[in-house]
C-alpha cells in the first residue's frame, strides 16, 4: 500500500474520523481555523436552528421537517407570474404561450436579491420532464411543434418579485420585476472568445451574441448584485438530421450525439441540427451573468469562466481582491475548475472581473495535498485563450488535473476559507476513462471503484488565500450504507444508521458556517439503498463532521435550490421533480399533476434558520 492510500485509509477510517483538529497534523492551520470554527459552529446561542432533533428517513410524499419547523408551497411550474394568465391547466398542462408568463418547470438553483424594499427571487428552470409535462400525449412524449416550443418555453430561468402576506412568501404578480429568460433569449457574448470563429453561426456571424441559455442547473451570486446561471446538460439538446455526419472529437468530448435526449428541438430550429450550424454547439454550456434588478438588461456569457457541464459557480474575494470562482464540471470523470480575475474588486467597481482573468483546474496529490494547474496557452499547447475558454475540458486534461466523480456544487464557508465540493457518484471510476480518453483510477478524493454512493471533498487554500495556487485537502464526507456494507461502502465514521442518504448534489454553507447538504440519488430504498428513503436536505457541522437530517422531499424528487431571506428567517428550497416516475401528487395532493416548487421553510418561533 502507498503512503498516500495510507492516508486516504486513515482519513476515511470509520474508526477515526478526520476532524480539524487532526488535519494532517497541520499545526498553524489548525490553530487558527480551529479558533474560527469553534465560534462559529460550537457556539449555537441565537443559532437554535441547528439544534433540531435528526428526522427519521422516509417514502412519504410530502416534506417532513425537523420538529419546530414549518413549510409552505411558494410557486410551482406553469404558475403565472402576471395576472393577465389563468391558473394552471392541468388537463392540458398549458402551451407555450401560457409557459412564457409562467414560472418555468424543474426549477434548480436560486438566489434571492433584496433591495429598496423589494425581494426578487431570480430560480433556473433546468430542464422539463417530458412524462410529466407531456403525459397527456398517449406517448408521453412532445408530438408536435407547439409541444416542442411549449417545453422550451419552460426551460431558462424565472425572475420574480416576492413578498412577505401576514408571515407566508407570496409571488408579487404584475411586478415590473418579474421576467422569464428562455432559450431563445438575446445574450452578449463576453471574454476571450467573443467574435473567435468558433464562435461564429449562422444567426451570429460576429461571434458576439447568442440565443438563449438552457439546462441552467445550479447557481452563484456576485458581491455587485448579480445572478449567475450555469449550463450543464447543453448537450443533450442538439442532434443531426444528417444520419451520415461524423461527429468530431471535439463534440463527443461533450456528450454531444446524432440524438438528442427526446427534446426534438432541432425539429424546431435548425441551431440545434449539428449537422447544419456545428459552431451552435460552442456557443453553450458556459456561465450566464444576469442583472435581477434591471429587467431589461441582456444577460452575458462569461466565456472567460470556461465551457463545460456546469454545476454552480462558488464566487468569493481573495485576500488582494481577486475575484475567485470555483466551478465544478458535472460528469463522470470530469475536473474541478478555479477562475481567479485579472483585476481587483473594489465596492462598485467590477468592470470586466468575469471577462479576463486566469482558468484554473484542481490536481489532487496523494498527500493530501493540491494545487491549482493553469489553462494557458503555454501550459497546455492550445492556439489562444479563446481555445482554451471554448474546449476546457480539453486544456484541463492536457495538463494532468485529476478527474473527479461528478463535481456538483462547491460551497466556501463564510466564516472560515474552507470549500466543500460534493462528488455525487461516478459508476466508472476505477473502470472506464471519461470522455476525453483519460484514465479514471482509484485516487484520493475519490477513493471507490464504481462509486454509487458520493463523498465531500474539501479543502483550504494555503494561507486560507482563495488566489493560492496550492491547498490541503481531505474527505468531509464519505458517503456510505453501513446498513448493507462494512467495507469502504459503509462510509466514513460520520455516516451512521440513522442518516445515510445517497448521492449528495447541492452544497451551501449558511453564515454561521454550517453546511447545508442536499441530496439527488436513488430513492428505490432497496438494495444498496436501504434505509435512505426519498431524497433529503441534511445539515453538516464542518468542525465535529456530525450530519443530522432535516427534511425529507416527496417521492421521486430531488431537493435542489437553496437561498435565504436577507433577515435569515426564510429558507427558501427547491423540490425538483416530484414524480418523476408518475408516483407523487406534490404538492396538490391525490389525483393532481406532480409539479416542481420553491417552497419556504420557517422556524415556528420566528427565529433564524441559517
Ligand atoms: Fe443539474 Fe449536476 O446537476
Ligand atoms: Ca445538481
Ligand atoms: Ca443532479
Amino acid at each position: 500500500m502507498s503512503d498516500f492510500n495510507k492516508i486516504v485509509e486513515k482519513l476515511i477510517s470509520r474508526r477515526e474520523f478526520i476532524t480539524s483538529s487532526t488535519f494532517l497534523g497541520l499545526n498553524s492551520f489548525v490553530f487558527s481555523s480551529g479558533a474560527l470554527l469553534s465560534t462559529a459552529c460550537s457556539e449555537t446561542v441565537g443559532r437554535d436552528y441547528v439544534n433540531f432533533k435528526p428526522i427519521a428517513s422516509n417514502t412519504s410524499d410530502s416534506i417532513s421537517l425537523a420538529e419546530g419547523f414549518n413549510w409552505n408551497l411558494l410557486v410551482s411550474w406553469g404558475d403565472p407570474l402576471w395576472s393577465s394568465e389563468k391558473k394552471f391547466n392541468e388537463e392540458t398542462r398549458g402551451s407555450e404561450t401560457t409557459q412564457r408568463k409562467s414560472f418555468g418547470d424543474n426549477n434548480d438553483g436560486m438566489a434571492l436579491f433584496s433591495k429598496d424594499g423589494h425581494n426578487i427571487l431570480a430560480v433556473n428552470n433546468e430542464y422539463t420532464d417530458l412524462s410529466t409535462m407531456f403525459g397527456n400525449n398517449s406517448s408521453n412524449k412532445p408530438e408536435t411543434k407547439d409541444d416542442v416550443f411549449k417545453a422550451m418555453a419552460a426551460h431558462g430561468i424565472s425572475i420574480i418579485e416576492i413578498r412577505l402576506e401576514k408571515g407566508k412568501w407570496v409571488v408579487v404578480k404584475d411586478s415590473k420585476f418579474n421576467r422569464r429568460i428562455f432559450p431563445d433569449t438575446l445574450i452578449d457574448i463576453t471574454g476571450p472568445a467573443r467574435g473567435h470563429d468558433l464562435l461564429i453561426t449562422k444567426s451570429d456571424p460576429n461571434g458576439t451574441s447568442s440565443l438563449g441559455t438552457w439546462n441552467n442547473c445550479g447557481n452563484g451570486r456576485t458581491p455587485w448584485g448579480t445572478y449567475l446561471t450555469c449550463e450543464e446538460n447543453f448537450n443533450g439538446y442538439f442532434s443531426s438530421s444528417d444520419k451520415n455526419f461524423q461527429i468530431p472529437p471535439e463534440m463527443k468530448r461533450y456528450g454531444i450525439k446524432a440524438k438528442d435526449w427526446g427534446y426534438k428541438w432541432a425539429t424546431v430550429d435548425d441551431r440545434f441540427d449539428i449537422s447544419k450550424n456545428p459552431n451552435e454547439v460552442n456557443k453553450a454550456g458556459y456561465i450566464v451573468e444576469i442583472d435581477p434588478l434591471k429587467p431589461h438588461s441582456k444577460p452575458r456569457k462569461l466565456t472567460a469562466l470556461g465551457r463545460f457541464k456546469h454545476e454552480n459557480a462558488e464566487l468569493v474575494i481573495s485576500k488582494n481582491g481577486e475575484v475567485v470562482v470555483y466551478m465544478g464540471d458535472d460528469a463522470k470523470g470530469e475536473f474541478l475548475y478555479r477562475y481567479v480575475s485579472n483585476g481587483k474588486y473594489s465596492n462598485g467597481d467590477r468592470a470586466d472581473l468575469l471577462e479576463n482573468g486566469k482558468m484554473y483546474a484542481a490536481r489532487f496529490n496523494e498527500n493530501n495535498t493540491g494545487e491549482w494547474l493553469e489553462l494557458s496557452t503555454k501550459t497546455t499547447g492550445m492556439s489562444s485563450q479563446a481555445e482554451i475558454c471554448v474546449f476546457t475540458r480539453q486544456a484541463a486534461s492536457l495538463v494532468g488535473a485529476t478527474t473527479m466523480d461528478r463535481p456538483e456544487w462547491v460551497s466556501s464557508s463564510p466564516v472560515t476559507s474552507e470549500v466543500c465540493c460534493c462528488l455525487t457518484n461516478n459508476k466508472n471510476r476505477g473502470k472506464k476513462p471519461n470522455s476525453g480518453g483519460d484514465a479514471t483510477p482509484i485516487n484520493g478524493p475519490n477513493p471507490r471503484k464504481g462509486n454509487n454512493y458520493g463523498q465531500i471533498v474539501r479543502w483550504i487554500p494555503d494561507n486560507q488565500d482563495h488566489a493560492s495556487n496550492k491547498f490541503k485537502w481531505d474527505l468531509f464526507v464519505l458517503v456510505g450504507n453501513p446498513k448493507v456494507h462494512s467495507d469502504l461502502r459503509a462510509g466514513s465514521k460520520n455516516i451512521n444508521k440513522e442518516n445515510i442518504f445517497n448521492s449528495p448534489d447541492g452544497l451551501c454553507f449558511d453564515s454561521n458556517g454550517f453546511l447545508w447538504i442536499q441530496t439527488d440519488g436513488r430513492y428505490s430504498n432497496r438494495g444498496d439503498y436501504e434505509g435512505m428513503g426519498n431524497n433529503q436536505m441534511l445539515l453538516g457541522n464542518p468542525q465535529t463532521g456530525e450530519i443530522k437530517r432535516f427534511m425529507v422531499g416527496p417521492r421521486e424528487c430531488e431537493v435542489t435550490g437553496i437561498t435565504w431571506s436577507e433577515d435569515k428567517r426564510t429558507l427558501f428550497v427547491g423540490i425538483q421533480h416530484p414524480g418523476e416516475r408518475g408516483n407523487s401528487h406534490f404538492p396538490g395532493g391525490r389525483y393532481s399533476l406532480p409539479r416542481s416548487s420553491v417552497i419556504t421553510i420557517q422556524k415556528n418561533d420566528g427565529s433564524i434558520i441559517g
